[in-house]
């Protein structure tokens, strides 16, 4: 995946050099922008009608059997009947090489591709761009007109687990769309920084570290921080809770005491002593020593901090995931904080209220937002002051054209009242390139043995099931190389399918015998469409170098045929991907195609077959392959060999 963006500019230079007269029209990167181009000249020419115009309302349909383009007539607002007006384009569109005489469907003109020249076409595109086949790096363009002038820039913050405390579900799921969206977002040519928010500040870090001095283990820090962490986090947290119980009876007895009129003196001086003596207390000191700059307090979090982002390093790779930044609520600047409370003070957006200081939306016609608290009364800044301050400076380090905040939908109304925050200092230019992606809950998220405390270990559940599958099949396993490593691959893919399933906002069950089923549209099933195509090829014993010159023309079955119409429209899918932002778009794509591709098999059969059609089959299929491998890469998915 790394190579893409370079293949991704050597064919945008090659688009630029063969523009076309339509907007966002690139024939040379998307084959059915030929036709788009085709169908709208040659309508024009017959009828009159604004050739632009018909370009523009040309539309994708939802079966193959509604065309491969169809013109909803309505849209040409023209004064007539529909379905008369319909028929009138249809019968007018002259004879083509490309496109079959068109049909009147009720409103609509479909339009069907001739197969020899989209089969020739598309394949030996597929054949030839391999990975780069759907991509188009002109949309990240800032002037589509003058590549020189650079790309757009997109910041994209996501994952952003808490240290020392679970990564839970809400994280998994903003680490596999955030891969994703950082994926589609590369591939269409923007400039893409991956941003990790870490949730790495906090008076739990002053809980942390006296944990440490009471239970810590340098040997189980080095070995496994993230666990070691979590298992003092868990420890100290307990004697807070115990701490907790007699502190509050004090508390009560002084307050019926007092409701009585008694002398509380001594229940308070005692009460006094516990919380001074309470963890609670120790972390509040420590983490101010941390805010006031403590060089052995820092460096004790310090190190906390990079072993275990050296940890979260390996777990991403496993998701084929990067960051080029790892950010933190503890890298926000104090100065920047300061500077936009100045901001929102002047702008009336800050006002005192009992000793802290509060925005009031509701006093801005932003009634559903409330009030939040922006500094507390003891002085101390906020999750979401931090937030304040982190977005300008990331607008002042970074100078985005777009950034997105990838964060459960539980966070709705911190991010709008961070948005509008901005908005309302001034900074609306700023707000208005931001965005908050959102994503329903997991349910049940948890591993055989038990509760997750980590993703690892979902992971390593999940792969071990899916190796229990493998292991059935011994004379299969006995091929499979590093059968480990590929049940691994095969158990993450199952997580990230079932993630993917659905549109974002739709919550769903973490289920694990679903999920690695090879029944229905689940991941172990797309790998096993990639596998049997790696077969296929190895089986043919013919080199993918020999496919170029294969005779096209003799793919002439509805099956193959079908199947070309499908791949065809791959660069039409990342382009809607790119609208829709949804990995599903993509997903129901690829599912939409191997359903095609294992109905097609014993119709296509390549070996037995004579030598010329083996070798057209098999064409077709590694042009099939390469699309499924694309598609399964901007997922986030590493594709199997077999298995
Ligand atoms: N660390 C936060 C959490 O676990 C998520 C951070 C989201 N991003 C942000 N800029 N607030 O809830």
């Amino acid at each position: 995946a790394s190579e893409l963006p370079a293949a991704v500019e050597a064919l945008t230079l090659q688009s630029t050099t063969q523009t076309s007269k339509y907007p966002g029209c690139f024939p040379t990167l998307n084959p059915m922008d030929i036709y788009r181009e085709h169908i709208a000249d040659k309508l024009s020419e017959a009828t009159g009608i604004d050739a632009e115009k018909i370009y523009t309302r040309l539309a994708w349909t939802n079966t193959l059997d509604k065309g491969d383009l169809a013109l909803p007539v309505a849209a040409l607002q023209i004064k007539k009947k529909p379905q008369e007006l319909a028929e009138e384009l249809a019968s007018k569109f002259p004879e083509s090489d490309l496109i079959f005489p068109p049909k009147a469907n009720g409103p609509h003109v479909q339009f069907f591709c001739k197969p020899e020249p989209l089969t020739k076409t598309v394949i030996s595109r597929i054949l030839s761009e391999k990975q780069a086949f759907g991509t188009n790096g002109n949309l990240g363009l800032k002037d589509p007109s003058d590549p020189s002038k650079g790309r757009k820039r997109i910041i994209l913050e996501f994952s952003s687990p808490n240290i020392a405390k679970p990564f839970h579900a809400g994280h998994l799921r903003s680490t596999i769309i955030g891969g994703f969206l950082a994926n589609i977002y590369t591939i269409v040519g923007w400039d893409v920084i991956k941003m990790n928010y870490l949730g790495d500040w906090g008076k739990q870090y002053g809980l942390l570290a006296n944990g440490f001095k009471y239970f810590g283990d340098e040997e189980a820090l080095t070995k496994d921080p993230i666990n070691h962490l979590f298992n003092v986090y868990v420890k100290v947290n307990e004697i807070v809770r115990e701490q907790e119980g007699p502190i509050k009876e004090l508390k009560d007895e002084i307050k019926t005491k007092k409701e009585k009129g008694e002398d509380v003196s001594a229940q308070e001086a005692k009460l006094a002593e516990l919380v001074d003596a309470s963890e609670d207390e120790k972390a509040r000191r420590y983490f101010k020593s941390m805010e006031d700059g403590d060089p052995d307090a820092l460096a004790l979090w310090r190190r906390f901090r990079e072993l275990s982002i050296a940890k979260y390093k390996q777990t991403y790779a496993r998701l084929n995931i990067d960051f080029d930044v790892y950010s933190g609520e503890s890298q926000v600047k104090k100065e920047s904080m300061e500077n936009a409370y100045k901001a929102m003070e002047k702008a009336g957006v800050a006002e005192s209220s009992e000793g802290a200081v509060i925005a009031d939306f509701t006093k801005f016609g932003a009634k559903k937002l409330g009030k939040a608290i922006i500094i507390r009364k003891d002085g101390t800044p906020l999750y979401l002051t931090r937030d304040i301050g982190a977005i300008i400076e990331r607008d002042d380090e970074y100078h985005f054209d777009k950034m997105i905040y990838v964060v459960a939908s539980q966070q709705d109304l911190h991010l709008a009242q961070l948005f509008k925050i901005t908005e309302l200092s001034g900074r609306k230019d700023l707000s208005d390139r931001c965005q908050h992606i959102n994503f329903g809950m997991v349910k049940g998220m948890s591993t055989r043995k038990g509760t997750v405390k980590f993703l690892d270990d979902v992971l390593q559940d999940v792969g071990e099931k899916m190796h229990e599958v493998m292991k059935k099949n011994e004379a299969k396993y006995e091929q499979v190389e590093n059968p480990e490593k590929t049940a691994d691959i095969l158990g993450i893919t199952a997580v990230m399918v079932q993630d993917m399933t659905g549109k974002r906002i739709n919550g769903y069950d973490f289920n694990l015998d679903a999920m690695t089923s090879f029944e229905g549209d689940t991941g172990p099933y797309l790998q096993y469409a990639h596998a049997r195509l790696r077969s296929i090829t190895r089986k043919a014993g013919i080199d993918e170098s020999e496919l170029i010159s294969a005779i096209l023309d003799l793919l002439t079955e509805k099956h193959a045929v079908d199947l070309v119409r499908l791949l065809a429209t791959w660069p039409d899918v990342v382009l809607n991907t790119y609208k829709t932002l949804e990995p599903i778009t993509v997903l129901s794509y690829l599912f939409r195609m191997t359903h095609m591709l294992s109905s097609s098999y014993d119709v296509l059969k390549v070996i037995g077959s004579e030598p010329e059609t083996m070798k057209a089959r098999l064409a077709l299929y590694t042009a099939a392959r390469q699309v499924l491998f694309n598609g399964m890469r901007v997922l986030g998915l590493t594709p199997v060999e077999r298995f």
